[in-house]
């Protein structure tokens, strides 16, 4: 997904979304430091962190976001500035050469690695960089699977929505939002076309612009697997910021996770060998 002509209009559009901040900077002082987070965009989460005396670096592949977040980084106060690092890079496979104790994928930034050889690969470079007793946060979307089972593969958009309305800060345009969101079951994948529609105070719609996002979505067991399989372990599963219980469809799930320890992989290393070993008695049949 394309974040480019995001930019400009990302921090109006989530400026009263605050409710996941919290969670992430309760995580990175349990931790040790420095955190990092992947896909940091104009750092709504990352600035807070800093601001809340937690050392942090944030990785993002779109310029113009990260643009956002050195020009917010500026009026900082310096001893907060200093605790920050910015890089630009691809989640899918980056070498820091730096060790965290958090690495934290907030707001459904892994569900914009489609493909499962993406996936392995951005989590095969976080476990290079997580310190072995340190936590991975993957936060995505659950699933309403009655929303879902409505409207299988058809033209007709999963759903259509208004709302999230602001006002332009700077000229008091209001902005409008709507969207059309298609799922293709085949592919657990959700299209979403976003219109953002600009009103001046005469009324005069100034501008209407559109954009597209894609997401792929991953159900709870899939991602068990999946971080099993990259050599984590869930340590925790939890349905919101406030720590709920997984179950209500149709809301967050927050996995978190830590490497496997040595006798985890031990066990998978006989397990292996024991499978390898069975291979090679049937081709010596
Ligand atoms: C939904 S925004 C979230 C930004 C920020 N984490 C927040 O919570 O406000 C997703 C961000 O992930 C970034 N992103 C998408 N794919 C990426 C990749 N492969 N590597 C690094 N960043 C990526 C996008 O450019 C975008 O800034």
């Amino acid at each position: 997904m394309n974040y480019q002509a995001y930019a400009h209009i990302y921090d109006d559009e989530y400026r009263d979304y605050t409710e996941d901040i919290q969670f992430y900077v309760r995580w990175a002082r349990r931790c040790a430091a420095p955190a990092l987070e992947l896909g940091c965009g104009t750092g709504r989460i990352l600035l807070a962190l800093a601001e809340a005396g937690c050392p942090v670096w944030g990785l993002e592949l779109c310029e113009p976001m990260l643009e956002r977040a050195r020009q917010k980084l500026a009026r900082l106060p310096s001893q907060v500035a200093e605790t920050v690092r910015l890089v630009q890079g691809d989640m899918r496979d980056f070498d820091l050469g730096q060790e965290f104790g958090l690495i934290y994928l907030p707001f459904r930034e892994f569900m914009h690695l489609a493909q499962e050889e993406e996936q392995l690969s951005c989590l095969d470079a976080i476990h290079r960089h997580l310190s072995p007793n340190g936590r991975l946060i993957i936060n995505l979307y659950d699933m309403d699977l009655v929303t879902l089972s409505q409207r299988s593969e058809s033209n007709v958009p999963l759903y259509r929505q208004h709302g999230g309305d602001y006002v332009d800060p700077r000229n008091g345009h209001k902005v409008y939002l709507s969207s059309a969101s298609h799922y293709q079951p085949s592919t657990q994948t959700l299209h979403e076309e976003r219109f953002y529609d600009r009103v001046d105070p005469e009324g005069a719609v100034v501008e209407r612009r559109m954009v597209k996002i894609t997401q792929r979505w991953f159900f709870r067991w899939e991602m068990h697997h999946l971080l099993h399989r990259a050599n984590f372990r869930v340590h925790e599963l939890f349905g919101g910021y406030e720590r709920q219980p997984i179950g209500e469809m149709g809301s967050e799930m927050i996995f978190i996770a830590r490497p496997a320890n040595e006798k985890e992989l031990q066990s998978e290393v006989e397990w292996l060998e024991n499978k390898l070993a069975r291979i090679r008695s049937y081709k010596r049949k």
